[in-house]
């Protein structure tokens, strides 16, 4: 239940928030995964949130709509799509609401990242497939972290 209203919040949240102050440390962030990444096979999406003791946030690396390169995500997916991985906010483009994996299914024959708002849809390399968003998802920068189940994801510890 928290963790849903966190989640909920968390792009209410990033819209009023203030910019950072100086002072507030610009960094990777390390971020552990439930799915190694030399283990993910193709199609596959590991959702991941910004660590919360001391509370941090992801830097987007780009975007267009309600994302830009340098605003706050507070989650993100790492997706392994045609051999590439990509990591992602998981911040939708058009206002801000969180996306969720919808795996292949009967009725639903591509995977993709759908946001429960007002029904936008991106593809697993970030495109949109379906509107109102008309820019695809915001990439994080990140590399390999010291393990196959931790990578370093571009933030800022917020420390409140
Ligand atoms: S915020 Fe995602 S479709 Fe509007």
């Amino acid at each position: 239940m928290t963790a849903t209203v966190i989640t909920g919040l968390a792009p209410i949240l990033v819209y009023f928030w203030p910019a950072p102050p100086k002072g507030q440390k610009k960094g990777p962030l390390h971020v552990a995964l439930q799915t190694p990444v030399d283990q993910l096979q193709d199609g596959d999406a590991v959702k991941f949130d910004a660590p919360r003791n001391p509370n941090s946030a992801f830097i987007m690396a780009d975007g267009g709509g309600d994302n830009a390169p340098g605003e706050l995500a507070f989650g993100g997916f790492v997706v392994k799509n045609q051999g590439k991985v990509n990591v992602f906010a998981i911040n939708c483009s058009h206002l801000g609401c969180s996306v969720a994996l919808a795996k292949a299914a009967p009725g639903h024959p591509e995977a993709s990242f759908d946001c429960p708002c007002h029904g936008s849809r991106f593809r697993l390399d970030g495109s949109v497939l379906h509107g109102p968003a008309a820019y695809p998802l915001s990439h994080l920068s990140w590399k390999q972290g010291p393990n196959p189940s931790e990578i370093e994801v571009e933030g800022i510890v917020l420390g409140f």
